[in-house]
């Protein structure tokens, strides 16, 4: 483990400097550009859901590869479309392949693919969601990374997939967590680690409030 002098002289590993510049990060950027829609729903689309910020995706992959540093990860699987900027930015910190769920057929997907249902509470509408068995093996160990966490339908669909090609789930990286949703129990539940950077604890009011961090 690396070290280095903080302000007070005091020595502390990189790493817990690198998990809190994160999370501030993220945590500031919600404050200034989240907008809440309701008690349920937190727009974020200036910088994850539509424009996307590639700084802070840089810093977002660079803080799930150190969450899952030394699980030997070989694949990030992720779900189109808002989940492929913080997994391209993971598998490129951990030089890994990324590869995205689609949840359309592909016109050139012709090949033998993992299917998965996957209902989307928020939208209210159910997908086929979609893997060519092309890029999962057995041997694989995978981490699964998406941008929101609202019920885990998503996540624990995509680890369906990860099962049904034989390899295994090394854990689930979570950008933002609605932690008032039952997503993360669920998930803890099925026995997948999961790893949220931010926690917003309630949308109450029109206001974002996050739960209590615990910075690896
Ligand atoms: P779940 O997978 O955790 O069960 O979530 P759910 O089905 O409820 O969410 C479906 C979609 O809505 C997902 O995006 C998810 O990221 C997004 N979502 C859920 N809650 C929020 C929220 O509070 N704010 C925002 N901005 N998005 C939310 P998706 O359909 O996969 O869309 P996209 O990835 O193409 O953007």
């Amino acid at each position: 483990m690396h070290f280095s002098l903080n302000v007070y002289g005091l020595q502390r590993p990189n790493l817990n400097i690198r998990g809190e510049l994160a999370l501030k990060l993220l945590q500031d950027k919600v404050l200034s550009e989240g907008i809440v829609l309701s008690d349920q729903v937190l727009k974020v689309d200036s910088f994850l859901n539509h424009q996307m910020d590639p700084v802070l995706m840089k810093e977002v992959g660079k803080e799930f590869a150190r969450l899952f540093a030394g699980e030997g990860i070989t694949k990030v699987l992720t779900i189109e479309s808002s989940g492929i900027a913080p997994a391209i930015m993971a598998a490129l910190e951990l030089e890994v392949p990324m590869i995205f769920a689609r949840k359309q057929k592909s016109l050139t997907l012709r090949e033998d693919i993992y299917v998965e249902k996957v209902y989307s509470f928020t939208k209210r509408q159910e997908n086929d969601v979609t893997v060519s068995k092309k890029f999962l093996f057995p041997e694989d160990n995978v981490l699964i990374i998406d941008d929101f966490l609202a019920h885990g339908e998503a996540a624990l669909g995509l680890a369906r997939i990860v099962e049904q090609a034989g390899a295994k789930v090394a854990g689930i990286g979570i950008v933002i967590e609605k932690s008032f949703q039952s997503g993360a129990q669920r998930i803890q539940e099925a026995g997948y680690r999961v790893e949220s950077l931010v926690r917003v604890s309630s949308l109450e009011g029109g206001k974002v409030s996050f739960a209590a961090e615990a910075v690896h």
